[in-house]
């Protein structure tokens, strides 16, 4: 990629003197190379740390004056202080300078101007690495809850649709030939089982998550009287990390929460994919509204199904990033590495690009119309209710399934050979074949018969896809917040 400012290629350091870092510059007696303080910077990215940051450090605060560290009037104006810059922030008023690298640095820098000296009383007995860890956790956490609610009602998008086509016969295809008839309900509930286990993998990775790195400071803890039982309270982690410096080095919850998201994002992904076959002129079994269709600006009949697409293709921005930080990990050694500073970007657009994909597979879910009769028609197609022809000579002449299997296969031939279906066959050609077949087996030959005998647990009769939304919903309705709040 381009460095965007040629000057900065030239490894040039500002004069000496000048320039060096106002937090840590203290033995510094020159600036950083521009290119430096380009590679070093992350404001342009973790600014959106801002709320989280600042939280952290009311928390830490309230715990320095609490243990007696610092006085109750310095962490009074620094709680105000705090406020005030939250507010300027969130009112978009704070100017992000690259010089003051990152976000912990913007904060404690902008309270300076704002409560003077007393500001630098904030950074007792912590680091910007475990500062930095217990920011991203925060977000991170957030992160799960957002996704968790969203999943949800991606849930309920596809119950109710599924209860509306509980008795829609469709094929099910294996090897995408029609193997069986399903009904288009079943085919949902599918999905909702995925969507389900995904997020069981957040909520676990949240309850994995949830303690507090901070106050393990740089890497080997703090000579200081700290409590980290109280910050951790305060922020609402279950308690404080064990170890000092596996606190600061690790990035697990982020893995964690891209390897939940990459999964999540492979099931919208495979959704997607058969909507977009599903609306093709070829299949016609679904269709989508003006409200989630785009049009070609050249081939007037054209109705593309991007949002599905995109779905599709986010996925690629989600496993990439669990690529990349896992990469970033690999081989660091403890505890901190500025190389960790790679980790948020990426997770950041693997949230975002997420949050999309569900929303817009939501919106899909609520706005496609099946077209009942085309999926019924081609239900029929392709001997799909040959395993019930099976069956039946299964159960009423007792022959061994194999024999049935082999008897069915003759019976499909004879129906190819005079191109027509299963159930087009009279009586005489059946007999011809097993001269004990009686009038009863075209009961089974329909796909509606089909798919109302396939009441085995689990399986897509109309009547187990409704008792499988009415579990699920009452599931639903049974359960506690991500957090694990009532
Ligand atoms: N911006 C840094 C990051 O995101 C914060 C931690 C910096 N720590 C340090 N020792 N330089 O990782």
């Amino acid at each position: 990629m381009k460095v965007e400012n040629d000057k900065a290629q030239s490894v040039k350091a500002a004069g000496a003197g000048g320039g060096a870092n106002a937090l840590w510059g203290g033995r510094f007696g020159a600036g950083p190379a521009e290119i430096m303080e380009k590679i070093n910077a992350s404001i342009s990215f973790d600014h959106k740390l801002y709320v989280q940051d600042i939280a952290g450090s009311r928390a830490h605060c309230r715990m320095l004056v609490k243990q007696g560290i610092i006085g109750a009037e310095d962490g009074d104006k620094i709680l105000a202080g705090l406020d005030q810059v939250e507010r300027e922030i969130a009112a978009g008023e704070m100017k992000f300078d690259p010089k003051l690298e990152d976000i912990h640095m913007h904060v404690e820098s902008r309270l300076r101007e704002i409560i003077g000296d007393a500001a630098g009383r904030l950074h007792t007995a912590r680091s910007r690495n475990d500062q930095v860890a217990t920011d991203f956790k925060l977000w991170t956490r957030d992160a799960i809850d957002a996704v968790d609610a969203a999943l949800r009602e991606l849930q309920e998008a596809l119950l109710d649709r599924a209860e509306e086509y509980a008795d829609a016969v469709m094929p099910g295809f294996t090897h995408l030939q029609a193997a069986q008839p399903v009904t288009f309900g079943h085919h949902l509930m599918a999905y909702h089982e995925m969507i389900a286990r995904d997020r069981g993998r957040f909520r676990d990775a949240r309850k994995r998550l949830n303690e507090c790195p901070l106050g393990s400071a740089a890497l080997a803890g703090t000579s200081f009287p700290i409590d980290r039982h109280a910050t951790a309270a305060n922020l609402g982690f279950d308690g404080p990390t064990r170890n000092s410096l596996d606190s600061v080095s690790d990035r697990d919850f982020a893995l964690e929460f891209l390897s939940a998201a990459s999964i999540t994002s492979v099931h919208l992904s495979r959704l997607a994919e058969e909507i977009v076959l599903w609306t093709s002129a070829q299949f016609r079994f679904i269709s989508l509204s003006d409200a989630f269709t785009t049009g070609s600006s050249i081939m007037p009949q054209k109705r593309n199904p991007d949002a599905a697409e995109l779905t599709r293709a986010k996925t690629g921005r989600v496993i990439g990033a669990l690529n990349s930080l896992l990469i970033v990990m690999k081989g660091l050694p403890l505890a901190y590495s500025k190389d960790m500073q790679e980790d948020k970007e990426v997770t950041f657009d693997a949230a975002n690009a997420l949050a999309l994909a569900i929303a817009a597979m939501t919106g899909m879910i609520r706005d496609l119309k099946a077209n009942r009769e085309v999926m019924r028609e081609s239900a029929g197609l392709g001997f799909a209710t040959a395993t019930d022809l099976a069956d039946w000579l299964v159960q009423n002449l007792n022959m061994p399934f194999r024999n049935a299997h082999h008897v069915t296969g003759s019976l499909v031939k004879l129906a190819e050979q005079r191109g027509c279906g299963l159930e087009d066959l009279d009586l005489a050609a059946m007999q011809s074949v097993e001269p004990r077949i009686t009038e009863d087996v075209f009961r089974v030959l329909g796909v509606e018969n089909s798919v109302n005998s396939r009441m085995s647990f689990g399986g897509t009769a109309p009547e187990r896809v409704r008792a499988a939304i009415s579990a699920a919903r009452e599931a639903l309705a049974a359960e506690t917040g991500a957090g694990g709040a009532a």
